[in-house]
């Protein structure tokens, strides 16, 4: 099978290496001559790092590499299967793309976008032909992350996603099929993660590292909130929460925070700017948290509750299996256990009071309890 990618930054030149390692053609087109050469010694790099530390053999490097052409032009990517789209996130540029792709590919050619916030249905609607056009979701880097989310589009033929399903397996990869709705999965779920650590700190109930500090050590995640939106970037993770909450017609369990907004429009973007939540210029003071082991405690219950909410939701509204749900939250944002397993293993009637409480004391619709999860305890 043949591919054309579009696209050949962060993204694109990710994803050409997963398919040249599985072995398949690739054809990476870009509009900018530079970021194609840029992305050309990116990707020798990439592969000479894998022979250095042993992952790969030098001739198996250097057949994967041989497996990449580049091209200035889109006339490059006649006669591939499939095209996976990774350019810059703007619906208007990418829609005047997919219609220039069907001048230029064969009429049974798949058309995927990696887009991470637009939908795949607008997308699609730019085309001759949308039953054809699907969303492959990769995370970044593309090479390590083993999370792809598939999502078909109200467009897209019956059976094309499990088609490709089987592909993306086939690449090493881990798929899962989500509906075409704000956030897929991961980016949906997530955000409480986020959200609920920003108003627990804003509230005043515990500091940032204090907050970290229970997410890891009681909580068991690799990363506190605070530190891992200072490392993805403000710039990044508020986009991300902003496009979320107004894709869902502004619904307040995705409610951005004032704080975070802030520090991203003061251009603190986090670890890349030096300043984030956290100061890391050198010697800037380090925090140190409060050993409070019933504040973290509580700290913990609360976040995981709304993480644990938001995942029931979305099983609630057919989003994806439960299945499907428990492989993206620990692959694609390394939880240390599915959400719904570890709502079994709290009890949904704790989970259920925990929220309700939450809901009674701020009188916020943020805090409403999925029916799924109602549902649940009603039936035990
Ligand atoms: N960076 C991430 O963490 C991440 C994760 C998942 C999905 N995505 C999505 O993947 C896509 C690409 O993201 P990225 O971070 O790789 O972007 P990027 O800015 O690193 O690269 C985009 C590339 O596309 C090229 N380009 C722009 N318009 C073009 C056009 N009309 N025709 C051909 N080439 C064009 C640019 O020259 C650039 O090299 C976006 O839709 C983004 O939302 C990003």
């Amino acid at each position: 099978m043949k591919t054309g990618i579009i696209g050949s930054g962060a993204m694109g030149s990710g994803i050409a290496q997963v398919l040249a390692s599985a072995g398949h053609q690739v054809v990476i087109f870009d509009a900018n001559p530079s970021a194609l050469s840029k992305a050309q010694s990116s990707l020798k790099n990439s592969f000479d790092k894998l022979v250095e530390k042993g992952k790969l053999a030098t001739d198996k490097a250097q057949e994967c590499l041989g497996n990449i052409q580049f091209s200035e032009t889109i006339d490059g990517l006649q006669g591939v299967h499939l095209v996976i789209e990774a350019i810059v996130e703007d619906l208007a540029v990418k829609q005047h793309l997919f219609k220039n792709i069907e001048a230029v590919v064969a009429e049974d050619c798949i058309l995927a976008t990696n887009t991470s916030s637009l939908s795949i249905a607008s997308i699609a609607a730019a085309c001759a032909r949308p039953e054809r056009v699907i969303g492959i979701h990769f995370f970044n880097p593309a090479p390590i992350m083993a999370l792809v989310e598939i999502i078909p589009a109200v467009q897209t033929r019956v059976g094309l996603a499990e088609e490709v399903k089987a592909w993306v397996s086939s690449w090493g990869k881990l798929p899962v099929i989500t509906k075409d709705t704000p956030g897929f999965i991961v980016n949906r779920v997530a955000r409480p993660f986020y959200s609920e650590a920003i108003r627990i700190y804003e509230e005043g109930m515990a500091d940032c590292v204090t907050i970290d500090r229970a997410m890891t050590s009681v909580g068991g995640f690799k990363m506190g909130p605070f530190t891992l939106m200072d490392f993805i970037g403000h710039d990044v993770n508020y986009r991300v929460t902003e496009s979320v909450f107004n894709s869902f017609f502004y619904d307040p369990r995705f409610k951005p925070s004032l704080s975070q907004k802030r520090l991203f429009e003061a251009g603190y973007y986090g670890k890349k700017t030096g300043r984030g939540f956290y100061n890391y210029t050198d010697g800037a003071e380090q925090m140190k948290p409060v050993e409070d082991t019933i504040l973290q405690q509580k700290i913990v219950n609360r976040i995981l509750a709304m993480l644990i909410n938001e995942c029931a939701d979305a099983l609630f509204l057919h989003i994806a299996t439960r299945e499907d749900l428990e492989i993206a939250m620990t692959k694609g944002v390394n939880y240390p256990k599915g959400l719904m397993a570890w709502g079994d293993e709290i009890g949904w009637a704790n989970i259920l009071q925990q929220l309700d409480d939450l809901y009674h004391y701020y009188h916020e619709d943020r805090y409403r309890a999925s029916p799924w999860i109602r549902n649940k305890v009603a039936e035990q």
